[in-house]
């Protein structure tokens, strides 16, 4: 039996969370709320932010599973990709916390983090994925269809080659002015519109590559032409151009995600990262999956977005490998 301390720091979360083996036994994020009048995240902010929180949450994250310090067997901090001045304060942490307890660091890249969110068991029966499966990285600087072969095996055979899908629904709220993150927004706002009143460009691009600049492009001119007829056009139509736009990623993503499913024969498809937070993203998979005969895992919402559980199941694969890192280990900001 091993308790993982799993901290995560990549951008505007401080996570800490604890699993016993696969268990989730605790699972604490402090939100940036800093960011919002700012329409996006100030790096300095945010590492300020990670160094007031990161103490009391993993603080926090030992009283809510009723452990101390001395009872963490390995503790797991997310390596990179992201802000390096945010990654820097959960390396450092982990590092010093390693060498006090004198239990041994592991590193864990945050995009496996998010593919391996679904190991995490809630209770004993909980069911995981079987290997190989396909999964659909939909987050905010990061949209990937991965191979996954084994939790140390994993294949990306299609990625965006412009905007994740996550800045896809940020960047349409801005256009909008409806604040940051615009993702959940937009997600409120479709639940009341028509997601047939308004079409926007598609990409049309081979194998299982994404785009999702032309989209962006597309809605900016509609926008701007509409609203040179009519000023209040954005606030008389903002349902259903959440919709519209809602509509158009999800067929974006699932079309190429059906692609390689047929391609490559895999019926075990999962999702994870932040847009698999999106209810229209959560019913299509769980829709298609029913029509298709896949068996589709679909992450409670506590592990869609940025959090340490992930890091933390992602770490506990890899304690069973011992797989150690050295104290020199440095964060890194790009894949
Ligand atoms: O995985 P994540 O927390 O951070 C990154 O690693 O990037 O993802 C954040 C992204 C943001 O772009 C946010 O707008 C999007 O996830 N997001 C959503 C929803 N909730 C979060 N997008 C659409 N619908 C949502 N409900
Ligand atoms: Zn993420």
């Amino acid at each position: 039996m091993a308790y993982i301390l799993g901290i995560e720091t990549s951008c505007d979360d401080t996570s800490a969370a604890i699993l016993e083996n696969e268990q989730i036994r605790a699972n604490l994020i402090a939100n940036q709320k800093v960011h919002e009048i700012y329409g996006g995240v100030v790096p300095e902010l945010a590492s300020r932010a990670h160094q007031q929180s990161v103490v009391p949450v993993v603080d926090s994250a030992l009283k809510q599973a009723g452990l101390t310090a001395q009872d963490l067997d390995a503790i797991a901090f997310t390596r990179g990709p992201g802000l390096l001045g945010s990654l820097l304060v959960g390396t450092s942490f982990a590092k010093s916390m390693s060498l006090a307890l004198d239990i041994p660091l592991i590193e864990v890249n945050h995009l496996d983090g998010h593919i391996l969110s679904h190991f995490i068991k809630e209770n004993h029966d909980s069911q995981v994925p079987d290997f190989p499966h396909l999964c659909l990285l939909v987050s905010g600087g990061h949209t990937q269809i991965v191979l996954v072969k084994s939790p140390f095996d994993m294949e990306i055979i299609g990625r965006t080659i412009d905007d994740a899908a996550g800045e896809a629904f940020d960047k349409s709220a801005k256009i909008m002015d409806l604040g940051y993150p615009g993702g959940p927004v937009i997600d409120r706002l479709a639940k009341e519109g028509n997601s047939d009143t308004f079409k926007f460009a598609e990409p049309r691009i081979a194998g299982y590559d994404y785009s999702f600049s032309g989209l962006k492009t597309s809605i900016l001119y509609l926008i701007r032409d509409e609203l040179k007829k009519n000023p209040n056009f954005i606030e008389e139509n903002k349902n259903d151009l959440c919709a519209s736009i809602q509509s158009t990623i999800v067929r974006i993503l699932m079309n190429k995600l059906c692609l390689a499913a047929k391609d490559l024969n895999i019926k075990t498809i999962t999702i994870g990262g932040g847009v698999s937070a999106n209810s229209a993203v959560r019913n299509a998979i769980a829709e298609t999956g029913k029509q298709l005969g896949w068996t589709t895992f679909i992450p409670p919402f506590q592990y869609t977005t940025d959090n340490a559980a992930m890091i933390a199941i992602a770490g506990y694969f890899k304690y069973l490998n011992q797989e150690f890192c050295k104290l020199d280990a440095v964060p890194f900001a790009r894949t």
